[in-house]
């Protein structure tokens, strides 16, 4: 996810079990191929041998372009680079990228989906896997299906549908049967996107899509124990306990000692909110800590009060996960 999920982060998502897999933030590819850095900073992971985080889950590179003649030189480019998975995206909805023709504004053609996947499909020669990322349309969901079967037919070899319009932004709700229509009309592996926060959620997503996977975006940074919660549901059948306070703080804790490393302290402070901003979301104690941190423009003083016991809540209380009722 743009902005929010560079490599420190999918490192410390995915210390616990539960992820198959990551993809970076997007490589932006508008018509010269990129140096090296830009793929090297992007995906740091390169540097390991099987590019895939400490804990071992493999990480995708996502391209996000329109001109299937500059797709496909960077995309060269990547698999000379090591890349062994590469993600390509017709969701994103900002009007910046739409405008400049990226992103989910190639929804409107669905032959364009195709030529930009068979172009980057053919620039690999089936040496690893392109798989590609779509929302269910632009404006309405009329071509949702077309742009589905053009993504397979360009060789994709997996799609992920994020359950809403362009149009619909992030808006709830997610159409999860939407997805369900796509996934019994198409041969690839179809993964279920949108708005799953809970393990209830989860568990009706799987149900309304029929999707075996799902992905998980905002929903994992508002509770990074997500994943591993839905991961021992599949495994034994029971519920987690909600993931307490102090089980947020220390992951933002990690996230500040690993990124004042490398960038200003300001920054990090900024970025720490930024993640705060999403717990607080779903969280009464992260919407409570977010109040009195949001002040602090010093990080060592915006840590003190995100670890400050005095602060607390009796307990976390979630707010979500009450509407709906626990899976069978
Ligand atoms: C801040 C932000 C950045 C995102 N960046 C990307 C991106 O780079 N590529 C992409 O395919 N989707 C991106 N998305 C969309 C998410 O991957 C996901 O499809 C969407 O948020 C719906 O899923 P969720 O409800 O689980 O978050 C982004 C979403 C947000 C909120």
């Amino acid at each position: 996810m743009e902005g929010v999920i560079d490599a420190v982060t999918r490192s410390l998502l995915t210390r616990s079990s539960g992820f198959d897999w990551a993809v970076t933030e997007f490589v932006r590819i508008v018509d010269a191929r990129l140096p090296a850095r830009v793929f090297h900073r992007h995906c740091p992971e390169l540097k390991s041998e099987r590019v895939a985080t400490p804990s071992g889950v493999p990480v995708h590179l996502q391209l996000l372009g329109s001109d299937p003649r500059a797709l496909a030189l960077n995309a060269r480019q990547a698999l000379c680079l090591g890349v062994t998975s590469l993600d390509l995206n017709f969701g994103c909805p900002a009007k910046t990228v739409n405008r400049h023709d990226g992103g989910a504004s190639l929804l409107r053609d669905p032959r364009r989906v195709e030529r930009a996947v068979a172009a980057v499909t053919a620039a690999v020669e089936g040496r690893i896997p392109v798989t590609a990322k779509i929302r269910l349309g632009f404006d309405d969901r009329r071509l949702a299906l077309a742009c589905a079967r053009a993504a397979e037919r360009g060789g994709a070899s997996q799609l992920v549908v994020h359950a809403r319009t362009r149009q619909e932004g992030y808006r709830p709700p997610a159409h999860w049967e939407w997805i369900g229509r796509i996934r019994q009309r198409l041969r690839i592996p179809v993964v279920a996107n949108g708005d799953i926060w809970t393990l209830e959620d989860y568990w009706r997503a799987r149900t309304l899509s029929g999707c075996r996977d799902v992905m998980l975006g905002r929903g994992a940074l508002a509770d990074p124990w997500l994943a591993p919660r839905i991961r021992h549901w599949q495994l034994t059948g029971e519920r987690l306990p909600a993931t307490p306070w102090s089980a947020r703080a220390e992951i933002l804790a990690a996230f500040a000692a690993e990124q004042r490393s490398t960038l200003p302290a300001r920054t990090v402070a900024s970025l720490i909110k930024q993640w705060l901003n999403h717990m607080r979301q779903r969280d009464a104690e992260a919407a409570q800590r977010f109040a009195t941190a949001k002040r602090h423009t010093d990080l060592d003083a915006l840590l003190a009060a995100l670890l400050d016991p005095v602060d607390a809540e009796p307990a976390s209380r979630r707010i979500a996960d009450r509407r709906r009722p626990a899976p069978a």
